[in-house]
């Protein structure tokens, strides 16, 4: 696999990027409080057939940190990057918080996206309760660190069953990143749009993968947006929850190839 790791600069902030394989482009975007590595078990089985674009969130990752931002900035530098590297229009894919920043995108520069895969992600926006544990998580992470932000996370992220392993891994990349990136996400998701509008009124294909016990974004959740939705398919993982592509890295690598067949 030829891979190709390198920053653009977008919007005044340098994103890290890695490009792989050939064809059309599929960009992935990744959850919170994450980076690109969700994505590492799924690119050896993807990019023999697909080009594939993973992107650092400003902030996260090896992306250059980042002043306060909203979900609006970072669909905005999403729609940067897409233009600067001549993808569109493209497929995105967006796991949770990504889904979100892949709604927004929709709703800002639809003409940018071909099709859009939403995985273990909601339309809708937060409730009050929903939105005062945003207040709470960014107190958690500025007053004490990632490490308390991933201890409060962990329960709900995976399966019942997951290993070791993904466990471990999911913690490293959840204590690696700033934790003033994870506050300013706290509030740009605390404050993000409802979707739902957006998604149903798409006229390219609106995909969804959702693990079978994803207990952040539920199945039953995903599939009231698949219903709404004008096309699209909608993949269950099993022995997945939140974070598919590392916890069932090959259904979830199938469910992407089969859905974007026809790019
Ligand atoms: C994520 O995985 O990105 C988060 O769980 C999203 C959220 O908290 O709404």
């Amino acid at each position: 696999m030829l891979l190709c790791m390198a920053y653009e600069l977008v919007q005044s902030t340098r994103l890290w990027y890695a490009d792989a394989g050939t064809g059309k482009p599929i960009l992935l975007l990744h959850g919170f409080p994450l980076d690109s590595r969700i994505w590492d078990d799924i690119l050896p089985l993807l990019t023999p057939h697909r080009r594939v674009i993973t992107l650092d969130l400003r902030g996260f990752g090896q992306s250059d940190e980042s002043p306060a931002f909203s979900m609006r900035q970072l669909a905005l530098d999403v729609a940067g990057f897409i233009t600067l590297k001549k993808l569109g229009p493209c497929c995105v894919a967006g796991l949770s918080m990504g889904g979100y920043v892949a709604q927004e995108l929709a709703s800002e520069h639809p003409e940018l996206l071909s099709h859009l895969i939403l995985l273990d992600t909601k339309a809708e926006s937060d409730n009050t309760e929903a939105r005062n544990k945003r207040i709470e998580m960014a107190k958690l992470a500025r007053d004490q660190s990632a490490q308390a932000v991933a201890d409060q996370m962990m329960p709900k992220m995976l399966a019942p069953q997951h290993t070791p392993e993904v466990e471990a891994k999911l913690r490293t990349i959840m204590q690696s990143q700033r934790t003033e990136t994870i506050a300013h996400a706290c509030i740009a998701m605390r404050d993000r749009e409802n979707y739902l509008n957006t998604i149903t009124s798409l006229s390219f294909p609106v995909d969804m993968i959702v693990g079978q016990h994803d207990a952040i974004s539920s199945p039953e959740l995903m599939r009231f947006m698949h219903q709404k939705v004008n096309y699209g398919r909608l993949f269950e993982i099993p022995n997945a929850g939140h974070i598919t592509p590392m916890e069932n890295p090959q259904a979830t690598a199938t469910a992407i190839l089969q859905s974007t067949e026809n790019l």
